[in-house]
């Protein structure tokens, strides 16, 4: 058996916790990722038959059933996931019945996966519908996203406008668009299925005066496209109380769409 230290998987978790951490997204214990695993490549590194805890999962996700994910634990740092990833992150398989969660390996100080939970799976399930290759749920409170929440109207259209209109990447990185919660309780089976609802139709999920949800195929991908929504929620924060001169035209957009053979969400673009 391979040491699990080494496994590609985790150490792109290692790695994307410390980036995440160093760009102030994940202040103490903000933040959780969930990552779904290859259970042929699992086996490389654990005994799959050696279970060590079994929780409730708190809802029922039977299209995850049997399959293995990579979970920051709650109340975990990211600043120090790489000094002790034993203890701030957990190997998880989901029951045959979808109702419970067995942990593999990690959270050794006898801790459990993120308190958002029902957030990543619930999203897992509807991504994997839109996207097989759906691999990554990351959850984060990027504050300039963060702080466009108080002071920009949350109405989908208009809040993917501004952000496409941003940097001219934005439309290219997220043609998809950003969807909106309204401020909920957070770490609840409600906001959870509230958040996959809205993954049916975009990657990117915002929870007013919260932080963003993203998923995608891998840990790079997924950190990317938040990294775009929030770099364009900075410029907006940068010019929003000033006099707007120049901005992106929706004719410039199609011209983007055309280059970067995209398409942006029906409806959003005149
Ligand atoms: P956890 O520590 O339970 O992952 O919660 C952090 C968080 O960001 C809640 O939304
Ligand atoms: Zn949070």
């Amino acid at each position: 058996m391979k040491d699990v230290l080494t496994a590609p998987f985790m150490v792109e978790m290692i790695r994307t916790t410390t980036n995440m951490y160093a760009h102030g997204w994940d202040e103490r214990n903000g933040g959780n990722i969930s990552l779904l695993l290859d259970e042929a490549e699992v086996k490389e590194y654990l005994d799959v038959t050696q279970v060590l805890r079994t929780y409730e999962a708190g809802f029922s996700a039977p299209s995850l059933a049997g399959k293995y994910f990579l979970v920051t634990g709650t109340g975990k740092y990211f600043k120090n996931v790489q000094y002790a990833p034993d203890v701030n992150l957990g190997i998880l398989r989901i029951t045959g019945d979808g109702e419970h969660v067995e942990l593999l390996w990690g959270y050794a100080d006898g801790g459990k996966f993120t308190s958002e939970f029902p957030a990543h799976m619930m999203s897992h399930v509807e991504r994997l519908k839109v996207d097989p290759e759906n691999r990554v749920v990351m959850h984060c409170h990027p504050g300039n996203l963060l702080a466009m929440t108080y002071v920009h109207d949350l109405d989908e259209v208009q809040f993917t406008r501004t952000l496409w209109q941003m940097c001219t990447e934005c439309i290219v990185v997220f043609p998809d668009g950003v969807n909106v919660l309204p401020w909920m309780l957070c770490g609840t089976n409600e906001i959870g299925f509230a958040t996959a609802d809205k993954m049916k139709t975009a990657r990117l999920v915002v929870w007013a005066q919260h932080g963003i949800y993203g998923t995608g195929k891998d840990l790079d991908e997924t950190f990317g496209l938040i990294e775009t929504a929030e770099k364009a929620a900075e410029i907006y924060l940068k010019i929003a109380h000033l006099p707007l001169v120049n901005t992106i035209t929706d004719e410039q957009m199609h011209l983007l769409e055309q280059r970067f053979g995209v398409k942006a969400r029906p409806g959003y673009l005149n």
